[in-house]
């Protein structure tokens, strides 16, 4: 009993540098080249599934594209929440589609693409990505009293 103190102290230490070695603090890609990252969204067929808004891809035989990329949104698609949606798709899935759409038991319908996509390709194709989102600010319905 003397030492519970003392082991709950250490647990919660050990529990914090657990958290503190999976920080994304400090991480940083280098900038990619956009115009390589049209061709390699075009190439790596992101079309099968995607639409960007703002631009016209060749259709993909036998595919129907239901999710779309770009457009207005109500705050800044950051660099890491693309690279994230990219290479860990069911991290977080995009909001404004039904579930049973965009997902099967809980995991992101989209391909993981990590054992093939270098990572020049990922930079680029989020840099290609982030200029397709235009903030606009939430509207609010406030209701009018007469
Ligand atoms: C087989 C279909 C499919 C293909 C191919 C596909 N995706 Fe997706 N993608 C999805 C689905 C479904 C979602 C929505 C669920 C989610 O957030 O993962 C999604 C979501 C995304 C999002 C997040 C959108 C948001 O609003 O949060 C990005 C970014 C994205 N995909 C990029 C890509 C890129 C880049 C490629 C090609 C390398 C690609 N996708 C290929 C199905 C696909």
């Amino acid at each position: 009993m003397k030492y519970l103190g003392l082991f709950l102290t250490l647990l919660i230490v050990a529990a914090g540098c657990g958290r503190d070695m999976m920080s994304e603090r400090g991480f940083a890609l280098p900038e990619g080249d956009a115009i390589a990252g049209r061709e390699a969204f075009l190439y790596m067929q992101c079309t099968q599934c995607h639409t960007i808004v703002g631009e016209e891809f060749p259709p993909v035989p036998g595919y129907e594209p239901y999710v779309q990329l770009g457009g207005q949104v109500s705050r800044v698609k950051t660099y890491g929440e693309l690279v994230t949606a990219i290479i860990n798709p069911s991290h977080k899935l995009a909001k404004g589609y039904a579930e049973s759409l965009v997902s099967e038991g809980g995991e992101s319908k989209m391909y993981i693409y990590n054992s093939y996509m270098t990572v020049q390709e990922l930079i680029d194709i989020v840099m290609f990505l982030q200029p397709h989102y235009d903030v606009v600010a939430p509207r609010y319905a406030y209701p009018i009293y007469p």
